[in-house]
């Protein structure tokens, strides 16, 4: 088996880090600061939409000290592509019922609203006490359906971004930054 120092890397398809795993990490902080205070004393839901959400949620919840449980939905609206499809499918529903429970749904990133419109109707239709949103990044500039952010923690410009959970083709998601993919990089495998 070859070294592993002797093969390309994920950050070699890299072209630019846009956020640090410290500034991702004191965001997270504040945030979770944020969303303790808010819900003291509710009992509280983190539905987490899979995949992408997964770094953000575990570092998210355990900067939020309150009691909470979590449950997952997975839904997918990109193809293998960078562009989103605008079809939502849901892969994996909730385990829990979430009616008259206080819901705050955890994303990695808000683009189109495509994908969260559709999250939204999905679980406002199982009457939740309240429904709220944190994504950790907004890219405001490809928004097609407007959506209400409750805790945002980037506003990011419209160039495609990976790390943190973020994927091209289903890579790139371990890396420990937010970085935007070098376009030569979907340019090869389109
Ligand atoms: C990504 C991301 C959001 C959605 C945002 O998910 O996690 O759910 O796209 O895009 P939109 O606002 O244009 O709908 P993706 O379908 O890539 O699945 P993943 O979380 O498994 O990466």
């Amino acid at each position: 088996m070859p070294a592993v120092s002797a093969r390309a890397q994920p950050t070699d398809d890299v072209a630019e880090v846009l956020l640090t795993a410290d500034e991702i990490a004191a965001k997270v902080l504040e945030l979770g600061a944020r969303i303790a205070a808010d819900y003291q004393s509710r009992d509280l839901v983190l539905v987490s939409v899979l995949k992408g959400a997964l770094p953000f949620l575990a570092d998210l919840m355990r900067a939020t000290p309150i009691p909470l449980a979590l449950d997952f939905l997975e839904v997918s609206s990109y193809g293998e592509g960078t562009e989103t499809s605008g079809v939502v499918r849901i892969l994996k529903d909730l385990a829990h019922p979430i009616e008259g429970r206080h819901v705050l749904v955890v994303e990695d990133i808000l683009d189109t609203g495509h994908t969260l419109s559709y999250v939204f109707d999905h679980l406002r239709a199982q009457r939740p006490a309240s429904l709220r949103l944190c994504v950790l990044l907004d890219k405001p500039a490809r928004r097609v359906i407007p959506i209400e952010i409750d805790y945002r923690g980037f506003e990011i410009p419209d160039k495609f971004v990976v790390g943190y959970g973020l994927d091209y083709a289903e890579r790139y998601r371990n890396l420990p930054f937010v970085g935007v993919l070098k376009p030569e990089v979907y340019a090869r495998s389109s």
